[in-house]
């Protein structure tokens, strides 16, 4: 059985304290910290860029993940890895040159995932799995916190989970992302997922601590 990780996501937190609120997620038992940019054209908001990553790193040693909600991605791909983003997920749907972008994430040091909107297809994937060290599933579609969790997408992780045994890349880790909460981890592990996003669960409460323990405790049930 896997070990399931938790990755509260710190566009939920407050961004005047950052520094603050990234240390309070890490003593409160973080796993992995969830960043997400985005740029306006991609997804209706804008939020982070290789600026803040690097910010972020210098207050937690804990592996940021990087999750690119951004037209050409391969523009600033080597930006964030310089900047610290020790994995970069890209969008399917951004990248018509989807295993260019993959290869292009791993040269530049970083591990290499790639998302998918709650439309899109598994099969968007499917030629490049085996390539990848993370793939995500979108439970909500990307832009903002505090939305309500797509359930579908609870199928769609053990379809992807099928898919990865198929290949035979069990380590492939299977992100979920959107309205994860102490309500709706429990069904995604169990389906497959092995990366809990969490934002307004985790910095939408002042118990950090309490709120990350809840999850996990939800996510072995
Ligand atoms: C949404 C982002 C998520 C967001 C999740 O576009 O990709 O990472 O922070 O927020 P919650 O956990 O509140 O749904
Ligand atoms: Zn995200």
């Amino acid at each position: 059985t896997r070990t399931v990780k938790i990755a509260p996501s710190i566009l939920s937190a407050d961004f005047a304290r950052l520094g603050e609120e990234v240390k309070d997620a890490e003593r409160g038992g973080a796993d992995w910290i969830h960043i997400d940019a985005m740029d306006g054209r991609f997804v209706p908001n804008l939020t982070f860029g290789p600026l803040a990553v690097d910010a972020v790193k210098q207050h937690t040693s804990l592996l940021l993940d990087a999750h690119l909600m951004i037209v050409e991605p391969e523009k600033y791909v080597n930006d964030f890895a310089k900047a610290g983003a020790d994995l970069i997920t890209v969008h399917a749907e951004a990248c018509p040159h989807l295993h260019r972008v993959v290869y292009q994430i791993k040269e530049a040091g970083a591990q290499a995932g790639v998302a998918l909107n709650p439309h899109t297809p598994l099969s968007a994937i499917e030629e490049v799995i085996a390539d990848l060290d993370l793939a995500l599933i979108m439970t909500v579609n990307p832009g903002f916190g505090g939305q309500r969790f797509i359930e579908r997408g609870i199928d769609k992780v053990r379809r992807l989970r099928e898919l990865a045994d198929q290949v035979g890349h069990a380590k492939l880790h299977i992100e979920v992302d959107g309205g994860i909460s102490s309500a709706t981890a429990a069904s995604v592990v169990r389906a497959g997922a092995d990366v809990l996003v969490a934002g307004s669960a985790v910095f939408g409460t002042p118990d950090r601590k309490a709120a990350i323990e809840a999850i996990r405790s939800a996510a072995s049930s």
